[in-house]
Order: C-alpha cells, then structure tokens, then sequence
C-alpha cells in the first residue's frame, strides 16, 4: 500500500501521509493540510471522517464485522458475561480470576447510590421520559464526588470512579422504573450478581422473595454485551467531545445519554415498537406500511432499519434475532408484534427500494420485542441499550483522556453574509 496520497491543487502537488490501521484500513492524514495548501476538508455528519485512531472496537461494515478488542462479538456474546466484557472494553484484556473477582466486588461494595437522589426523582412529573431522568442522574452524581471530578487525578481516583458509574448504574435505572410505577425503590443485594440485582431491583418488591429466570438473566446479559461498544457513533463521539474539554466523567457521560436518547439513535428501539404496535392497531398491512416509507411519507421510516456504516448486515441483529425467537420460544411468549416485524423484514429485504440503498434491519429492529417479553415498558428500552453502553463510553473516554486528545474542535464552511454595516433600528 502506497505510504502517501497526492493532492494537485492550484497547479501544485501536495502529499499527504497515509494510516494504515491493524485491519488495513488506510486514511489520509489532513492533519496538516491547512498549513501547507490553506485548505480544511469539508464532510458533514463526519460520514467519511476520522475522528481518532482506537484499539477498541473494529467494524467492517462490508463484511458485517464487528469486534472488541480483537474478540468476535458472536463469541462474546455466547461465552462471556457482561462484566467481563466491560472490564475487557475499559481495561484492554479480558480479566483474569483475580481482576474479575476484584471487578465484581467493586460493583457490589459501590452499588449504593445517595439517599438525596431520591428527592430528584420526587420533583420529576410522574411520566417523564427515563432517558431525560437518567441524563439528570448522572450529571448529578458529580456533585456528591466533588474531589475525584479531575480526569487527570490518579489512576487509583481514575479508576475508582470508573467503577462507582459501572456501580451504580443498575440502581439508578431501576429508581427510574420504580418511580415511574410508583413502587418503592429497591436496595441492591450484594448476595446477587450484576444482572441478577438490577432485574431485582427493577422487578422485585419488598413484600417478597424474587427468582430471577435464568433465561431471563441469560437474555439480558447477551443484549447489554451487543449493545457495548460500536466505535465513533454519535452518543460515543459526544463523549469524546465532551470529555475532550476535560469535563468530568459523570457529566461527560450524561451528555452520551442525550445523544444516545435520539430516534435516529438509541432512541429507534423504542421507536420501532411502537411502530409495530401502530400497524397493528391501525389494521393497515406490513406492505402497506412499506409503501408509505417508500413514499416519504411524511418523514415515516422503517425504524430499525439502516446504519452508517454496516451496508450489508448488522452481526448484533443477526444474533439478536436469532434470540429473540429462542427466547420467546423459552418464556413461552406468542407476540403478534414478531409476527408483524419478520413481515416488514421479509418485504423489505425483497424490496428495490431497500436493497438499492443497503438498508438492513440494525440492533433495534428485534431488540424491543425481547425487552417487552421480558417485562419492560417500551420507553425503558433506551435506558436498556445506555445500560450496555455504558462499558464503552467509558472505554472511549478513558482511551481519549490517556492519550492526551486535542480539544475537539471541527472547522466549518462559513456560507452566510460577508460584512455589512450595522442599521440603526428606526431605520430598517
Ligand atoms: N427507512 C427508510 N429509508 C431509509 C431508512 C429507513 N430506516 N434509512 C435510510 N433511508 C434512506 C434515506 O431516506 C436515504 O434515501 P435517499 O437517498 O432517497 O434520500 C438513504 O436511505 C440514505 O439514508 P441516510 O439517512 O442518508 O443514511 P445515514 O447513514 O445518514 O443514516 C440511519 C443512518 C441509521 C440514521 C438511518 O438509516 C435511519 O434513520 N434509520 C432508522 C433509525 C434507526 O433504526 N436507527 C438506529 C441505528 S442502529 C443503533 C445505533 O444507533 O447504534
């Protein structure tokens, strides 16, 4: 592979050094092309942009690849559990018996979250979105560690807040549940593992025992583990953004929340269900929601369907699909919602329209159904994706912190008015 690329520009030769990732992905470097022709690169969205190099997550988007750390994501997936994923994302390598243990009893020992919390849940209307919550939550709890808010403290301090925002997690997303029900909050019990407390937490009373199903705890350790990284996209490149300031973690991360709450986002799980449910009860056919999508109608899409960079499939939808159906098939669950979602797939696969423009049902287009099998209310399914997400976002940050990235700062193609004078107000 050529080491640079030549641009000719007013009559003049430029080179610009090429990168070549591990995968061989090669790109040109810019980083200099200011200073020496005058010129910035223009490219909204940043769909052709690199905005880092990582070693954390690979996608070959051609291929339907997907990798973190080097690990096949259907392995992962099938073999690991969810802590161990998160620990490989944040630290580099897959933990060994005494990292892990070390790891898990850090998520007990800080699982706890200030009683003052619960007064902010108390101002909220009851109703309110729990991603909206949830982005409070978190840019809250900076206020209760003031002293360890320095990303550039010690690596001890570093990593303790780390695991205080793993921690805690689960506990605030089922608060979020519990209030939203009007149920009283439920502690963590430090006898259970991750998933086990935060399905306790959410589903469990105070009034008696509660038995996780096993293959609830498997199912929502293989989601949160698809849903952990996915390299630059929004929510991620938010964090990189923000964290690039130096803001804190915790702040940091609330503003992943936001981006991640969006319907072109992580906001499409909650999304496509009602989707469904809205072919459903309007008694209109899969096909001719297809037509309307197909019309633009009013800005209808197929939600779920599509991705930036995964142009022939999206792996995580192939396992979750795959899931979906052991997993219903397992709680003995017959949703017609399944039944109308692998209707859509089917005409849309089929479709020119589909196929021309390399749309591709995407991690939300099944996901939901599992999360309502499971007992969760369409709008905490986004809350469930930031809960997988967290591991990588940290991840993300930590290699950006640690690598001492620049302030993120795009340029931009200026195309309003050139200068003109100010016009006193009575006369314009
Ligand atoms: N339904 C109908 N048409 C679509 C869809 C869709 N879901 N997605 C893209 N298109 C069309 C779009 O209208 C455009 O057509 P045209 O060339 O005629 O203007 C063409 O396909 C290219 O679309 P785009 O919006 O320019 O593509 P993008 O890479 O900017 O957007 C996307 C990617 C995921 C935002 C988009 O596919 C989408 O809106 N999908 C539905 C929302 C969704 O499921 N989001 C979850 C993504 S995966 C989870 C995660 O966020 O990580």
């Amino acid at each position: 592979m050529s080491e640079s690329a030549k641009l000719i520009y007013n009559n003049q030769t430029f080179e610009l050094p090429i990168i070549i990732g591990t995968e061989n992905e090669p790109a040109i470097d810019i980083r200099k092309l200011r200073d020496t022709t005058g010129l910035v690169t223009f490219d909204d969205g940043y769909k052709n942009t690199g905005a880092t190099e990582s070693q954390i997550t690979f996608i070959d988007g051609e291929k339907g690849i997907l990798h973190y750390r080097g690990y096949a994501i259907d392995e992962l997936a099938e073999k690991a559990e969810f802590l161990e994923v998160a620990y490989l994302l944040i630290y580099g390598h897959l933990p060994n018996q005494a990292e892990y243990s070390d790891w898990k009893n850090k998520m007990i020992r800080h699982s706890l979250v200030h009683e003052d919390v619960k007064k902010v849940f108390d101002a909220y209307p009851t109703g309110a979105h729990p991603m909206g919550q949830l982005m409070t939550m978190m840019s809250m709890m900076s206020s209760f560690y003031p002293n360890n808010q320095d990303p550039h403290n010690t690596e001890e301090d570093k990593n303790l807040t780390i695991a205080r925002m793993m921690a805690k997690m689960p506990n605030l997303c089922a608060m979020m549940y519990k209030k939203r029900i009007g149920h009283p909050v439920m502690y963590p019990n430090n006898n259970l593992g991750y998933i086990e407390n935060y399905l306790r937490m959410t589903f469990g009373n105070p009034c008696e025992d509660f038995h996780v199903d096993p293959v609830v705890v498997s199912a929502m350790n293989k989601l949160l583990i698809l849903h952990a990284d996915h390299e630059q996209n929004c929510s991620t490149s938010t964090v990189r953004m923000v964290g690039s300031a130096h803001t804190n973690l915790w702040a940091t991360i609330a503003a992943g929340i936001s981006a991640l709450w969006g319907p072109l986002h992580g906001g499409a799980n909650q999304e496509v269900l009602e989707m469904l449910q809205d072919i459903k009860n309007s008694g209109n056919s899969p096909k001719e929601y297809v037509e309307k999508v197909k019309n633009k109608v009013a800005g209808v899409r197929l939600m779920g369907f599509g991705h930036r960079v995964y142009k022939n499939f999206d792996p995580r939808a192939k396992i979750i699909k795959k899931a979906c159906d052991d997993i219903l098939n397992k709680l003995g669950v017959n949703d017609p919602l399944l039944e109308i979602a692998k209707e859509l797939e089917q005409i849309a696969l089929s479709d020119s329209y589909f196929v021309e423009r390399k749309l591709y049902p995407n991690v939300d287009f099944y996901s939901g159904i599992i999360y309502r099998a499971l007992g969760y209310p369409n709008e905490m399914f986004t809350v469930l994706f930031a809960l997988g997400r967290l591991p990588g976002w940290i991840a993300q940050w930590k290699e950006m912190i640690e690598s001492k990235a620049p302030i993120s700062r795009p340029r931009q193609i200026y195309t309003g008015a050139t200068p003109r004078a100010y016009v006193e107000i009575s006369k314009r």
